[in-house]
């Protein structure tokens, strides 16, 4: 099943839903949440604090919140995934971020830290969504955001071809974004929305991976393929072409610079 929203949704039906989308969500945890739960760390988490996860997917992240504070809300449009490992501390929310925004009494406020990972790729333009989470911070606490920017994710190294192959499947991708009025750079401009925002001592990050063929490390990207499948062959990619560079992240001979995931932190006016 697709997601079935109206393309006005910041969602874009690229990816499948179910248990394909499960074992993406779960493939991207794997991949991304040693790095982004290690800046727990430099925050500062600790009991007590009240953390908000947005775009929360499979949860691994606002689980990793649950060791260290005392009240976490996981909120998603597909809570499907998170309800699962509901509990007292653990509240689940489930619902589009900028409808429950738009309502005072879904999104608890006087937050420690809200955090979200991986979602405002998805929104034509998140500035609004960016401040209204701001607002539910209380004095003094943090907002953590991790989106990816493709500036890295065109280098490759393997044949001739397998390079010219991958550079056409991720220029072929972004267009499918662009033509969604999605970005596909928007790690380096959260700086400055949160700035924008009001947001204090707020630095940012990058972290980018080789990724090898032949291994689980391409599994977060493998595993996104087959729902972008018919938008990528709308941009010029042919079903061979697609075939082709799925066997040839299988197998090995060949590697590429993940996307550079910039994680965004700052804290809100005393
Ligand atoms: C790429 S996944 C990232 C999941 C998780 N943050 C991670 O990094 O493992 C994006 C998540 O955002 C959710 N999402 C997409 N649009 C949303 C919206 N408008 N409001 C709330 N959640 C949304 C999706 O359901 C999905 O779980």
């Amino acid at each position: 099943m697709v997601y079935g929203m109206p393309d006005s949704s910041p969602e874009p039906a690229l990816f499948s839903d179910g248990d394909v989308e499960y074992i993406r969500l779960r493939s991207m945890e794997a991949a991304y949440d040693d790095e982004s739960i290690a800046v727990f760390g430099t925050i500062g988490v600790s009991a007590g604090w009240r953390c908000l996860d947005v775009g929360a997917g499979a949860g691994s992240v606002a689980i990793a919140m649950k060791e260290r504070a005392g009240s976490v809300w996981a909120l998603d449009i597909n809570a499907e995934h998170l309800r699962k490992l509901e509990s007292v501390e653990f509240r689940v929310i489930e619902a589009d971020l900028t409808a429950a925004l738009a309502q005072s009494d879904i999104i608890p406020d006087g937050l420690d830290l809200v955090h979200s990972r991986l979602l405002f790729g998805l929104f034509r333009d998140p500035v609004n969504e960016i401040l209204g989470l701001c607002s539910r911070l209380k004095p003094g606490g943090w907002i953590y955001i991790e989106e990816f920017d493709d500036i890295t994710f065109s280098a490759a190294s393997g044949s001739r071809r397998s390079i010219d192959l991958h550079r056409k499947v991720v220029d072929a991708k972004n267009a499918a974004w662009a033509r969604k009025g999605l970005d596909s750079y928007v790690g380096r401009q959260v700086l400055q929305w949160i700035h924008f925002a009001g947001i204090e001592r707020a630095e940012a990050f990058g972290s980018c991976k080789v990724r090898l063929s032949g291994t689980d490390q391409i599994r977060p990207w493998a595993l996104s393929l087959p729902g972008m499948r018919d938008a990528l062959i709308r941009e010029g990619l042919t079903s061979d072409e697609f075939e082709e560079y799925r066997e040839q992240l299988e197998r090995p001979g060949f590697s590429y610079l993940s996307p550079t995931m910039i994680r965004t932190f700052g804290q809100s006016r005393r």
